[in-house]
């Protein structure tokens, strides 16, 4: 299969965990995915925050931490290059490691948040780039990590964004995500509804491959080089 990409204006790449798994930072689902070592409801939802603050903020450190140690491979590489070289390119992600900027991508939609941005209920919110050392506003307030956490609500700005891109591309390359969490499960077929071309790249069919008009069966570092570069 070849993708001609001179035939397409808006072109999204929407990304998951499994965008980084060749980065070696875990997804969350498949073998060795965080939420089978950790409860979610104890670790990535605000209720569990107010409860135990340091227990969650450990588990952030340790993430962190992980990222830190991990750098953008030849796939989050080759988007940032193509991104680079045309326009009408833009990244969706659900991903919080920061490896597609790191990686030198530009326009990348952060659906998730950032694991490397905190916010204090009456300081607001400001990046922290480096490891986690500091669990407290100098006000005396738990700071929080800037993630959706289970149950938040998404940033509305945010997603009207990636709506936006989505609705209005027509590439949609979907690459390393299980489609299972919401409002972002509900964007392949926005982006199919609205006319896009719909591919998918992932070592295994996803719940939402029906939709795609291809699953390149592959791992994104792979697929990525073979196709962009
Ligand atoms: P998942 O862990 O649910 O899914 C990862 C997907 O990546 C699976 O479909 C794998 O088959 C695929 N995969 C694994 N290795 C790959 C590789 N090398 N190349 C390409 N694909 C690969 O991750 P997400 O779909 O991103 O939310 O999960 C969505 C959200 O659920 C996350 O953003 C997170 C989580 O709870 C929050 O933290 C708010």
């Amino acid at each position: 299969m070849k993708i001609d990409f001179t035939r397409y204006d808006r072109i999204v790449f929407f990304t998951g965990a499994g965008m980084s798994a060749e980065s070696n930072i875990p997804t969350y689902r498949g073998s060795g995915g965080i939420w089978h070592q950790y409860n979610y409801e104890e670790y990535a939802c605000q209720i569990a925050f107010d409860n135990n603050p340091e227990k969650v903020l450990d588990f952030h450190k340790i993430r962190r931490k992980a990222v830190l140690e991990c750098s953008p491979h030849s796939g989050h590489k080759a988007i940032a290059v193509f991104e680079k070289s045309r326009d009408g390119v833009s990244i969706v992600t659900q991903n919080i490691d920061g490896m597609h900027q790191q990686a030198g991508s530009i326009d990348v939609t952060e659906l998730h948040g950032s694991l490397f941005r905190v916010r204090c209920r009456n300081h607001g919110i400001h990046e922290d780039l480096g490891e986690f050392t500091e669990y407290k506003c100098s006000c005396g307030n738990y700071l929080r990590p800037d993630i959706i956490w289970f149950g938040d609500s998404l940033v509305s700005e945010v997603v009207e964004k990636a709506v936006s891109l989505i609705s209005n591309c027509d590439l949609f390359i979907s690459i390393g995500t299980s489609g299972v969490v919401w409002p972002a499960a509900g964007f392949p077929e926005l982006a199919k509804k609205n006319g896009a071309r719909c591919i998918e790249i992932n070592p295994e069919l996803s719940e939402m491959s029906y939709l795609y008009e291809k699953t390149i069966e592959g791992k994104a570092g792979d697929v990525l080089t073979r196709f962009l570069i």
